[in-house]
């Protein structure tokens, strides 16, 4: 199984999605520890149903984000972690974090990149009257959100939609993607790797 870290910020329906594919048979991974920043996030609760460890760092307490990312390279060392998996976490990670695990960290993003980079993409794409936007899970690299694209899901913006009503058509569609885009991504990473 891979050994997978994974950090969030937030209500964590991505963390659920791939813990409860990992318990289904689908995803051939483990869950070694759940990093979040936030006390009092959601996510925590979903980690105990799951029984994965989890670890708060919280960001307010460190002087620099790259102290921040020293912590975590720490914690991911600790548990042993092969791959990792930012699903939510809404922290700007430095090279600290990304030379640690070269091409072996994955995001998941709220719009079909490379449209709609950075914070509130679903609020930016309401606001450029697309009709057709979506979800992609790509590898992080110091530029935000502009990775390889390892995968994607378009969804349709309905004339209705708020960021709240597309917020959560998206999110159907990521937890659909997430699992199966590690397992490709390690897959791929496994084969590169042999030549
Ligand atoms: C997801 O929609 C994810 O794409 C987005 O935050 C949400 C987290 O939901 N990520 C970003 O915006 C990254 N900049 P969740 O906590 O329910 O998984």
């Amino acid at each position: 199984p891979l050994k997978l870290g994974i950090m969030a910020s937030g209500s964590g329906s991505n963390f659920e999605a791939i813990a409860q594919a990992i318990a289904d048979r689908c995803l051939n991974a483990q869950l070694q520890v759940l990093i979040y920043n936030n006390p009092g996030a959601t996510v925590v609760e979903r980690a105990k149903r799951f029984d994965v460890p989890s670890v708060l760092l919280n960001h307010r307490v460190f002087d620099s984000r790259e102290q921040l990312d020293h912590a975590i390279v720490q914690t991911l060392r600790q548990h042993e972690i092969e791959w990792l998996v930012m699903a939510g976490w809404m922290r700007i990670v430095t090279p600290v974090l990304i030379n640690a695990f070269p091409n072996r960290i994955l995001n998941i993003h709220p719009s079909l990149l490379p449209s709609f980079k950075g914070h509130r993409a679903v609020e930016q794409a309401l606001a450029a009257g697309v009709k057709i936007t979506g979800c992609t899970v790509h590898g992080v690299v110091s530029d935000v959100d502009s990775g390889e694209i390892i995968m994607q899901a378009a969804v349709p913006v309905l004339p209705t939609d708020t960021a709240e009503t597309l917020q959560s058509r998206i999110h159907v569609q990521e937890h659909r993607i997430y699992p199966s885009a590690i397992a490709l991504a390690a897959h791929s990473w496994k084969e590169r790797s042999k030549l």
